[in-house]
């Protein structure tokens, strides 16, 4: 096989009548490892996500070694599963999508040599993808009903360009335009810590469990927003974000509470750092939208899970705002097999001689 190729027509989209593109999806860059079959970029035909979050909580966080380890556990039965799931095999498939990076390198190996291993095999494609990417393309994901319960429900819309697209994971939070399929317009990210990182850290602060999001969230619902006033960073003439003060201001609040009280307001901590953090995505991704003359918005990766940013997003915006799902937010092997489809169609082949990226920004597509 030769290395990275990507053909000269890049809007190529098959014709109506044009047999389905099936695309096998390995991901497994953090601690989720993760397998699906999605048809045409859109259509779900299974999709396996074995987390190993409750492993992980033990240590507050994701331990590279054991991640690892479990990677290599899990991967064989999820790759199985999925394809039973689909009622398909190996030579039902048309390419081999796997991520390639950013993520732990030990982790993302796992997923590497196994969709190497498939592709050599089978004389698959095979299609290295960025995490980041395949996040956004969560949004154009549906899950097929099953044959014996057909509803006559339509996919949701299809994401209309040029949007304005937030993802906010656990690692990055990236405001970028989208102008069409795999182009894209850099604006901004964070200069410290990760959305989902402040909500990680923040949850540890105030004796939350790993993943902190969620734990946030729900003790966010028995607080009051504005009992703390935590400051919100604008950052007023770029598109970037920082969150690290605000991480900081927690920390004093609690060092400060905990001279004076027993028990820490957990609640109430928790639903006014929630409400900063949810203040600036969404001011800032409207601002951009409407700066940048978008026709939608796009929120993806694991914090777009979040109750009360989804909410904001759906009050605030004088457009349609595209979430996926919940269960396409966090890390899943669907939104891989989705970017995959795009890069399959545009002729990106990669060879065995690929290698993992653990540090590839959005901005290098
Ligand atoms: O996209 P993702 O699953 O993995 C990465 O690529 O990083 O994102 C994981 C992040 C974690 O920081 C987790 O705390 C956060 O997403 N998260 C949430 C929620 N669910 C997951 N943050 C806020 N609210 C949630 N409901
Ligand atoms: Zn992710």
């Amino acid at each position: 096989m030769k290395s990275s190729t990507v053909s000269a027509d890049p809007s190529a989209i098959p014709a109506s009548n044009a047999p389905a593109v099936r695309i096998l999806a390995i991901e497994s860059s953090c601690d989720e490892t993760a397998a699906a079959v999605v048809e045409n970029g859109r259509s779900i035909l299974s999709s396996i996500v074995a987390s190993q979050a409750d492993l992980h909580a033990r240590y507050g966080g994701v331990f590279p070694e054991v991640a690892s380890r479990m990677h290599i556990q899990a991967i064989y039965p999820v790759i199985q599963q999925t394809l039973q799931d689909a009622y398909l095999s190996l030579t039902d498939v048309d390419a081999i999508a796997v991520t390639r990076g950013p993520g732990l390198p030990g982790s993302l190996v796992v997923g590497m040599n196994v969709a190497k291993g498939l592709a050599l095999s089978t004389g698959l494609p095979l299609i290295g993808v960025n995490h980041l990417e395949a996040h956004l393309y969560s949004a154009w994901l549906y899950n097929e009903p099953q044959s014996s319960a057909k509803t006559n429900q339509d996919p949701p819309a299809l994401p209309e360009f040029p949007l304005l697209a937030l993802i906010v994971s656990g690692g990055h939070t990236e405001l970028v335009l989208m102008r069409d399929h795999l182009t894209y317009q850099f604006l901004g990210s964070t200069l410290d810590d990760a959305a989902g990182e402040a909500f990680d850290k923040v949850a540890r602060l105030i004796g939350l469990d790993y993943p902190g999001g969620p734990a946030i969230q729900k003790a966010a619902e028995r607080g009051n927003p504005r009992a703390f006033s935590f400051p919100r960073a604008w950052l007023d003439d770029s598109w970037n974000f920082s969150f690290s003060g605000l991480k900081t201001a927690v920390l004093r609040e609690v060092r400060r509470l905990e001279q004076v009280r027993t028990e820490l307001p957990v609640a109430d901590l928790a639903a006014s750092f929630q409400a900063a953090v949810v203040e600036v995505l969404v001011s800032k991704t409207l601002r951009a939208a409407e700066n940048f003359e978008a026709k939608e918005i796009l929120v993806a990766g694991g914090v777009s899970a979040n109750r009360a940013l989804r909410l904001t997003f759906q009050e605030q915006a004088p457009c349609r705002v595209h979430i996926p799902p919940i269960e396409l937010c966090t890390d899943n092997a669907a939104m891989i097999a989705g970017v995959g489809y795009h890069r399959f169609l545009r002729g990106q082949r990669d060879g065995l001689e690929m290698d993992v990226l653990p540090n590839w920004p959005l901005s290098e597509l």
